[in-house]
């Protein structure tokens, strides 16, 4: 079979289009230009790779951004102070803290400080508390990517068994959450799956829509997935290729070349869930906007 490829690079570039409309709308209305900021500590690579791609994306829809970049040994007190002067900068319409942060400092303490109505990524008790109680909020970025993903596509969902790869509070645990709510895409029966799960490829056989977030390079093969499965592999690793300019290769969690002839639907890596997880990010942007006008 040959499977309909889920390019998150292209339906990321279309919101992007609607948002940048959208961004002219505001201004004239004269409301104000949206204003994203992020903070990023340390020099971890990635990192810095995806905080620089979000500042970019900014720049191409017509938002503000500003990148904090703070010493990966600033003590917690200072990194929450400097979390209390955005929340109260009111030209900052939306703020994200990179994860992960250096060990010394609590990543839910920081996350916690973030004030609900800037919290873009939606990591915040409130917004994750909206989410399973299916009122308007931040949805975190890269499962409501997903859902967006999806949704381009028409994929259908309703009724479907979706199995989650992954339990994180950022991505695996509200992804489960997301489509089991009663709306479109969602109405799945859902199975989450983790590191004590027994029997796993038993389980993902069974899945119709299958969302791997487990950070695992190439950890789901072609003998776990059923015939006619969709595919949303969520994971990104940097493995080293002295053959390429680069360096480096970039591998999903999926082990793509052998289980997309079994798919319907399946997201590259790169191209796929990544670009979407900016442009959510985006759309949170503008949302925070609208609501405060
Ligand atoms: N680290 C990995 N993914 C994310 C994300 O979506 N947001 C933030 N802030 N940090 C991350």
């Amino acid at each position: 079979m040959e499977p309909t490829i889920v390019s998150g690079k292209e339906v990321s570039n279309k919101i992007k289009e609607e948002i940048a409309i959208a961004v002219e709308k505001l201004k004239s209305k004269g409301v104000k230009t949206p204003h994203l900021a992020a903070v990023l500590v340390g020099e971890d690579g990635a990192s810095r790779t995806y905080v620089n791609a979000k500042v970019k994306a900014c720049e191409k829809v017509g938002f503000n951004s500003t990148l904090v970049k703070l010493e990966s040994d600033i003590s917690e007190a200072d990194l929450l102070a400097e979390i209390e002067k955005l929340n109260n900068n009111s030209d900052i319409d939306g703020f994200i803290v990179q994860l992960p942060l250096p060990n010394h400092i609590d990543e839910q303490k920081v996350t916690e400080a973030i004030a609900p109505e800037k919290d873009v990524d939606g990591f915040h008790p409130v917004s994750l508390g909206k989410m399973l109680l299916h009122l308007p909020s931040f949805l975190p970025a890269t499962p409501y990517g997903i859902t967006e993903m999806l949704r381009h596509y028409n994929i259908p969902t309703e009724g479907k068994h979706c199995v989650v790869i992954g339990r994180s509070h950022i991505v695996g645990s509200p992804m489960s959450v997301l489509m089991a709510r009663n709306s479109y895409p969602g109405n799945c029966t859902v199975t989450l799956t983790h590191s004590r799960t027994q029997n796993l490829a038993e389980i993902t056989k069974a899945a119709d829509i299958l969302i791997v977030a487990i950070g695992k390079p190439e950890f789901v093969t072609a003998d776990m997935v059923k015939e006619g499965a969709t595919v949303i592999d969520v994971g990104i690793h940097r493995i080293e290729d002295a053959s390429r300019k680069s360096g480096f290769k970039l591998l999903g969690d999926v082990k793509f070349d052998e289980v997309a002839s079994k798919c319907a639907f399946i997201s590259p890596v790169p191209g796929g869930v990544g670009p979407m997880t900016i442009a959510s990010l985006l759309k949170n942007t503008l949302l925070a906007v609208e609501l405060k006008n």
